[in-house]
């Protein structure tokens, strides 16, 4: 496995490699969550690449940035045990050169659900993303479910500016108990994390409804939120049931719909969704 920190070293590097390419964008601390990334990505392709960036651009001023959960010697290890090709690790100023302007801004999707909660997230979120794809320049890239209105953004910016890579997206890795791995685990307390079940189980239960005949938006909206209600330590931030292509709410489901949530427990802030229909 070829480790670089440096665009050109990259541009080397990747000269090297056999087409196509399968890249997987991670932020580190990795779990198995990001190793069935790379799993989907080395069963399809004959050489993988993965990134590891704390994207500051996609953090708002009150964030996790500074405190965000690293561990590199052992992200390194486990892509090489993946069977990981080449890691770019960039610095801060690589991607971000002194005066930095030029960002992509996906429109109103981005402004809604997680974008609401996180105002700016999705401008760094595409404008990092664009600029990995341009340097990695990759046939095919891996992003997880988990991180749905992520992956809805991910495919607009890529369609809409002509990057020639396929977004594939991964199914969410769970807990056995349902919760969904995620790098911001790690805040939660022996007793936060026993709460934070309410994530997955709020999402079972819509699913359950949704297989029962529901077809109300606001009724699925008001059950997960009152199931969220029910555990003394969460703080529903939103519950949103959205058309998964255009995000936008629904009140009557006719197409399929992505049931979303944020909560908060502890110093996490959690998310979660499902896709139904
Ligand atoms: P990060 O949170 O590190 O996640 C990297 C990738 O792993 C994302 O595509 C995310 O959806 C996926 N992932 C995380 N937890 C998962 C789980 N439990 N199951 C399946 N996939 C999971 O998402 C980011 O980083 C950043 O926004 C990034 C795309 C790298 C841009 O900075």
């Amino acid at each position: 496995m070829i480790v670089v920190s440096t665009i050109e070293e990259l541009r080397h590097a990747r000269g090297g490699l056999a087409s196509p390419l399968g890249l997987v964008p991670t932020m580190g601390y990795l779990h198995a969550g990001h190793l069935g990334l790379v799993r989907a990505a080395r069963a399809q392709n004959p050489s993988v690449a993965a990134t590891i960036f704390v994207n500051p651009t996609q953090f708002g001023p009150n964030e996790d940035l500074a405190s965000y959960p690293r561990a590199p010697e052992r992200d390194l290890r486990l892509l090489e045990e993946a069977g990981v090709d080449l890691v770019f690790t960039p610095s801060v100023e690589d991607i971000y050169p002194s005066g930095f302007s030029t960002f992509v801004d996906v429109g109103p999707i981005a402004d809604r659900l997680e974008g609401k909660s996180r105002p700016g997230h999705f401008r760094g979120v595409a404008t990092v993303v664009a600029k990995l794809f341009n340097l990695v320049q990759p046939q095919r890239a891996y992003f997880g479910q988990k991180d749905g209105q992520q992956c809805v953004v991910v495919k607009k910016l890529t369609h809409e500016l002509g990057l020639p890579v396929d977004i594939v997206v991964v199914p969410t890795v769970r807990e056995p108990d349902g919760l969904a791995l995620s790098s911001r685990n790690v805040y939660l307390t022996p007793v936060e994390r026993i709460a934070a079940r309410v994530l997955s189980a709020s999402l079972r239960g819509a699913r359950a409804a949704f297989e029962n005949g529901e077809r109300g938006g606001e009724a699925l909206r008001q059950l997960v939120q009152s199931q969220i209600e029910r555990e003394p330590l969460a703080k529903p931030d939103y519950v949103s049931v959205a058309d998964a292509a255009t995000l936008e709410e629904v009140d009557r489901i006719t197409r399929p719909v992505i049931v979303s949530l944020a909560v908060r427990i502890g110093r996490a802030r959690l998310i979660d969704n499902e896709i139904l229909g």
